[in-house]
């Protein structure tokens, strides 16, 4: 409990997932796992921010197919679940709840991360302007082929195995990567999804590729482990959708009969991620549209500061609020929130994606 924000730091329990508070830490891609596995680094990191009332991890792959950029670790081998397991056990003991993003970037990637330099995948063949971070820099992608509807089935498969290999690995649960333009976006969305058959054209068909997965990974860990992250008001790269309200609340309303622990949705994203040519349709389209059309647990995103998080929460809008950049500055965000404390400056940007342990584990916590 905090004088500052009663109803912030006042416990709940989304599901099966306890939180200590209401403050969860957003997924952040870091990029500092070269070798695919989570370092001792990777844990300190996690472990430093378990003042959090929930961890949801970077985006982390799935499989091979699944991965687009350097340093980004993975959940489909023994030695990724090993790895992880002590992360999950270092935030455990500091009575923090985490999840893993589970995580498949579709066309958002290059064929020097496929196997046999083959050409990423897609819900179709628009290549669209998206570069990503390869071993020789930022280079563009990879123009990417369809799925064949056969193969479908397997990439659903490697979602539900990922969230398996999580509870393997000690995760709370999963969260399921359907934002920011990576493969469950790329189904979703009109402008990149061009397919005729029973995944692509109408709302209900786009929709399918998500709630296949969802309900993939209901069945392999329970729905009370489950979470969905959307991002329906920002287009990143250029996955868009000729009309994202109907397409969202449809996907929403079908989300809310399956009983996730939660669902979250970045309300808006910053600079680098926003719209710069947003169509009436999109502006049009907000938050409290998508908060009407679900019944169930919610985590909203999106430049959150303190006093919003509380009337958020207070109003009974959101169950939780999920903090991004405060939590790269600040490992100790929650305890200096309750203790009302100014934050650590920001980190430069530039130390955001890979490098060493500058800028990554060496922010220094209220005190010391
Ligand atoms: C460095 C960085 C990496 C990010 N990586 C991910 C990611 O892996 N998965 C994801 O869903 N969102 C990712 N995001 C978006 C954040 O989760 C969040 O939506 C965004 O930062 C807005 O929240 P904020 O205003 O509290 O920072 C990332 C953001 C930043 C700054």
């Amino acid at each position: 409990m905090s004088e500052h924000y009663p109803a912030l730091f006042s416990p709940v329990t989304l599901g099966a997932i306890a939180m200590k508070n209401r403050l969860a830490m957003a997924p952040m891609t870091r990029a500092r796992s070269p070798e695919r596995v989570p370092t001792q680094s990777v844990v300190t990191y996690y472990t430093q921010r378990a003042g959090a009332g929930l961890i949801i991890t970077e985006a982390t792959q799935i499989s091979v197919q699944g991965t687009g950029s350097i340093a980004t670790p993975g959940i489909h081998t023994a030695e990724q679940i090993a790895a992880w397991k002590k992360v999950t056990d270092g935030v455990h003991a500091r009575g923090c709840s985490i999840i893993c993003q589970i995580w498949h970037v579709g066309r958002v990637s290059h064929a020097s991360f496929q196997e046999n330099g083959q050409a990423p995948v897609s819900s179709s063949d628009v290549h669209g302007e998206v570069n990503t971070f390869t071993a020789e820099g930022f280079e563009r992608t990879t123009p990417p082929r369809p799925l064949a509807i056969e193969e479908i089935p397997g990439v659903v498969g490697d979602y539900r195995k990922a969230s398996l290999n999580a509870i393997e690995a000690g995760f709370d649960g999963v969260q399921i990567h359907a934002a920011s333009g990576y493969l469950i976006d790329q189904f979703l969305r009109d402008g990149c999804n061009r397919r005729q058959d029973e995944y692509g054209g109408s709302i209900e068909n786009r929709c399918r590729f998500l709630l296949d997965v969802t309900d993939a990974v209901i069945d392999a860990i329970g729905a009370g482990r489950t979470s969905v992250r959307l991002s329906p008001f920002t287009v990143t790269w250029d996955c868009s959708d000729s009309n994202p309200q109907p397409l969202f609340t449809h996907a929403v309303k079908e989300l809310d009969k399956r009983d996730l622990a939660f669902l979250e949705i970045v309300e808006r994203g910053f600079e680098s991620l926003a719209a710069t040519n947003r169509t009436a349709a999109e502006d049009e389209f907000q938050p409290h549209h998508l908060r009407e059309a679900y019944s169930g647990r919610l985590m909203v995103n999106g430049c959150y500061q303190p006093e919003d998080a509380e009337n958020a929460v207070s109003s009974d809008y959101a169950d939780a609020v999920s903090i991004g950049r405060p939590y790269v500055s600040t490992p100790d965000y929650a305890e200096r929130v309750a203790a009302g404390a100014t934050l650590n400056e920001d980190v430069d940007p530039l130390a955001w994606y890979g490098g060493g342990d500058e800028g990554y584990i060496d922010l220094p916590a209220m005190g010391e």
